[in-house]
């Protein structure tokens, strides 16, 4: 009686769910070929996510077209953000440590700025920074309007007052005209200079990655190894907790057990927005969108490869416990609950690692 309802229900679904082809017959998803049935079929029949409650339950998902940007201030923007003249001593732009022949990244640990003085963070790429919901490592920053102003002013980094940089461009001929142009009236204003920097770089986000052809339907996209990373990232490897949706992040804040609390490179992450004990040693989740090409990894860039990236999530990542005396201390950070040993075989760190690379 319950098997016969249960096939009725099972026949129902298929039929309700049979737009153009069908899940996969029930097999081994150890094996290439059954992975690749089951993930030919439309993305609602894949294999399950597995995301532990308590979190967004977003699933892989394209890049989004977003509504489309006002050439003259994309174009405006990114000559703006190649351009030193915003700097105190007109040596240092933007793009000097997000170079767009790097992923808008640079490559480097920390980033040297204003008179060779060292931030004590990595640089991110920006390429995704359209789809984030704050932004910095901790998060500090609202919207990239707010964010655009703060390199220009920050010591360590271009060290300039603003309204000389906004001098500077009002009596640039060619940057008055253009700003003239883009925005209908003059002069240049913060906001304008925001809004051309923030608009050059929505317009970043990377075009026809591998892993969106494949969840647009082109199964040829990804090989057989990236698959099974894919599958791997869905499930086993447990990513998909917190790098989910477009940008592959939840856009939350966890911390990974990289503090350093008490010693040489501490950073106590989001607990310096907030000063909520709880924060302490939180960071934003990153996209991972052209992650392959923007190491040195983590908010510190202390990670140089990939592979000891994933190690370290295999291993479930650091746990420090507190020492005798810092067993009182309020602040004594803890690892988040979603990380654990995930007993990955190399091949499957492998696989993990190529899917990386198509993002
Ligand atoms: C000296 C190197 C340097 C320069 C110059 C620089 N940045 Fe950055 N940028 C960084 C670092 C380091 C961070 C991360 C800082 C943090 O999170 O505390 C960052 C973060 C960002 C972010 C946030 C990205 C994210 O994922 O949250 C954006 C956007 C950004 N920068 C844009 C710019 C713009 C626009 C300029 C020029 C006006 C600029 N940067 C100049 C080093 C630099
Ligand atoms: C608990 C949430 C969480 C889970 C689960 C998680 N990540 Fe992360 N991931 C983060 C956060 C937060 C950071 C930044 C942490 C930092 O810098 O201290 C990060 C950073 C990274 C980075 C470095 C990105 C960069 O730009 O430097 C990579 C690569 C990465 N994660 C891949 C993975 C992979 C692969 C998995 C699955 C094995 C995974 N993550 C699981 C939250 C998570």
């Amino acid at each position: 009686m319950f098997m016969h309802t249960g096939f009725i229900v099972a026949a129902l679904l298929a039929v309700l769910g049979s737009g153009q082809s069908r899940a996969a017959e029930p097999c081994d998803l150890s094996t290439a070929a059954c992975l690749r049935a089951h993930y030919s079929a439309p993305q609602a029949q894949w294999p399950p996510a597995q995301i532990d409650a308590g979190q967004p339950q977003q699933d892989l998902a394209p890049l989004p077209v977003l509504p489309a940007l006002d050439p003259a201030r994309v174009a405006l923007g990114a000559a703006l953000f190649s351009e030193p003249l915003l700097s105190q001593a007109r040596d240092i732009a933007c793009s000097n440590c997000h170079d767009p022949q790097k992923a808008f990244a640079d490559g480097l640990r920390v980033s040297p700025g204003h008179q060779q003085q060292l931030g004590t963070r990595n640089t991110p790429s920006v390429v995704a920074v359209a789809l984030m919901e704050s932004l910095f490592w901790d998060g500090r920053s609202p919207s990239l309007e707010d964010q655009a102003l703060k390199p220009i002013e920050a010591p360590h980094e271009m060290a300039a007052r603003l309204p000389e940089v906004l001098q500077r461009l009002n009596q640039h001929p060619e940057y008055r005209q253009r700003f003239a142009a883009a925005f209908g009236d003059s002069p240049v204003d913060a906001i304008k200079l925001a809004s051309a920097l923030a608009g050059f770089q929505r317009s970043l986000l990377p075009q026809d990655r591998p892993l969106d052809r494949f969840l647009r339907g082109d199964t040829t996209a990804l090989s057989d190894q990236q698959l099974q990373g894919l599958h791997l990232f869905r499930t086993k490897a447990r990513c998909l907790n917190c790098h989910q949706g477009p940008a592959l992040t939840d856009q939350r804040f966890h911390n990974l057990g990289l503090t350093y609390y008490g010693r040489k490179y501490e950073d106590t992450g989001r607990y310096q927005v907030t000063t909520n004990p709880n924060d302490v040693g939180k960071f934003r989740t990153p996209s991972l969108r052209l992650v392959a090409q923007t190491g040195p990894w983590m908010h510190n860039g202390l990670f140089p490869d990939l592979s000891g990236v994933l190690h370290m999530y295999n291993a479930g990542m650091p746990q420090p416990q507190p020492a005798v005396h810092q067993q009182k201390d309020p602040l004594f950070p803890e690892t988040s609950k979603l990380l654990r040993p995930l007993g990955l075989t190399s091949e499957e760190l492998d696989a993990l690692e190529a899917f990386l690379h198509t993002l």
